[in-house]
């Protein structure tokens, strides 16, 4: 039986001010699957991604990602298991050109100089975005940035991909390119956002947060649809599930 990639139980947090962000959260994600976390502002979501990476950890309960309790000792490993996407590109890329960027996070990761022109272009090309080899990651387009985000992420082959919010600040092309973009990607997906449009495209599975405690988990198909159970969450059933209920 192969381990699921995330497995949270009963994680909680509190800030150092005292705010409870999340409450005995428990779920587990199984390699492959494409999940959304979705939930209002200030549900928890970006607290949630924080623990993955290890940035936050937490305050009462277990999280374990590809195997690994995630604690201090552990950091190195579980980091280079997660692909991290913030919700602003501009957080993300920081070198002169594209290519140094997607390369930087290779070097980081040990991987020789020599080795790095194939697997940084494979990247690039993943996402569309090899011609923009050369451009300045802060001229780029906010849909520019966001696939140079997610090839700089790709390149180091994470198990499992954790997207921020992604559609924040793309326009109607940009965000339908990265629908089709993630469709093709056989890594486990975690992805908050309330854009429960976008979910609903992207995601085969949605775990509902709400005031820092999960209120719902199941199939998307499911979860988009029950309209009771997303106005408790301060939550709308997306458009595109409306429109198909006739
Ligand atoms: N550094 C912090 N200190 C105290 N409270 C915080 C901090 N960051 C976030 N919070 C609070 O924790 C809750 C969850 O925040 P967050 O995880 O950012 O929500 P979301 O990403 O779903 O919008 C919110 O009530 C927010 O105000
Ligand atoms: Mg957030």
């Amino acid at each position: 039986m192969t381990e699921n990639i995330v497995e949270a139980k009963e994680l909680s947090y509190s800030y150092p001010d005292g705010h409870r962000a999340l409450e005995k959260v428990s779920f587990s994600v199984a390699a492959g699957e494409s999940v959304a976390l979705a939930g209002e502002n200030g549900a928890g979501k970006s607290t949630l991604l924080q623990h993955l990476t290890g940035c936050l950890l937490p305050s009462s309960g277990a999280l374990r990602v590809a195997g690994l309790s995630v604690e201090k000792r552990n950091l190195p490993a579980v980091r280079r298991a997660v692909g991290m996407l913030f919700q602003n590109p501009d957080d993300q890329l920081f070198m002169p050109t594209v290519f140094e960027d997607v390369a930087f996070g290779l070097l980081n990761a040990g991987v020789p100089e020599s080795g790095l022109e194939p697997r940084v272009m494979r990247a690039l090309e993943t996402v569309g975005a090899a011609h923009l080899r050369s451009r300045p990651p802060y001229r780029l387009s906010q849909g520019e940035k966001r696939a140079a985000a997610i090839a700089g992420v790709l390149a180091l082959e994470p198990e499992v991909l954790v997207m921020d919010e992604p559609t924040s600040g793309l326009d109607p092309l940009s965000r339908r390119r990265l629908i089709g973009l993630l469709g093709t990607f056989p890594h486990a997906k975690i992805i908050a956002t309330h854009d429960l449009d976008f979910a609903s495209e992207v995601c085969s599975r949605a775990i509902v947060i709400h005031k820092g405690r999960v209120t719902g988990d199941g199939p998307a198909s499911d979860i988009f649809r029950d309209a009771a159970l997303l106005g408790r969450s301060n939550l709308e059933v997306p458009l595109s599930v409306a429109s198909r209920r006739g």
